[in-house]
């Protein structure tokens, strides 16, 4: 059998996890083992490094190499092994979110971004990617909402100038892999409604 390695981009508030969360239902009910994972965070290092990037300011270059650092560790230790396995790999953010955040909303080059990348991935690119739309305004709301709780993190913190370049950049990647990217506009529905959206489009293409 083999792996099916899909991720979840988009602004904050957008609710990925919870969607990829759903999917992770919906599959393992089919018997398929299934990996639901995230960027930064998804290894034991990632988790040190998430909390390192997400709370320190620090240069775009240092930020964009701190998240590659997960990524690669990430790839290494947990995406490859699990496709190579056979199974649902589910991922809450991936190299798309470096491009828009640190790409289209910091200034960093997307080609040193891509060429950096290039050496830990190699040809890995996910089957599907997800795109999660909804404003920027009501996605910070969202965020700051559910963590009411917390102190909001560097980028919740961002001007919304910032949210929008990065929102912008999202769309810009989602229309020149008009094939790999679904974009799907998550302001009204509710989450069961985005829910059966996406394993509708799952369906569609034979992966359920
Ligand atoms: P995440 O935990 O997914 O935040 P949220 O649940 O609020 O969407 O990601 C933490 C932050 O890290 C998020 O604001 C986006 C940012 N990020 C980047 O800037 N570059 C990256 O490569 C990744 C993976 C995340």
């Amino acid at each position: 059998m083999e792996g099916l390695f899909i991720t979840f981009e988009g602004p904050e508030g957008a609710g990925k996890s919870t969607q990829a969360r759903l999917l992770a239902e919906w599959y393992r009910t089919k018997g398929r083992e299934v990996v639901l994972t995230r960027e930064p965070g998804g290894t034991e290092l990632g988790l040190a490094l998430r909390r390192i990037v997400l709370s320190h300011p620090m240069r775009p270059e240092t930020e964009f190499l701190l998240y590659s650092a997960d990524r690669a560790e990430h790839v290494a230790t947990v995406i490859r092994p699990a496709l190579k396995r056979g199974a649902v790999v589910l991922c809450d953010r991936w190299l798309d979110s470096s491009l828009a955040y640190q790409g289209y909303g910091r200034g960093l080059s997307l080609e040193w971004m891509r060429a950096v990348s290039q050496e830990f991935l190699g040809d890995l690119r996910p089957h599907l990617t997800f795109l999660l739309t909804l404003p920027p305004r009501l996605g910070l709301w969202r965020a700051r909402h559910r963590r009411r709780s917390q102190e909001p993190d560097r980028f919740e913190e961002e001007e919304l100038a910032f949210h929008e370049r990065v929102l912008a950049g999202f769309h810009k990647l989602a229309e020149a892999e008009p094939k790999r990217f679904v974009v799907v506009d998550v302001q009204q529905p509710r989450a069961e409604v985005v829910q059966q959206r996406l394993r509708e489009v799952l369906q569609a293409r034979g992966w359920a």
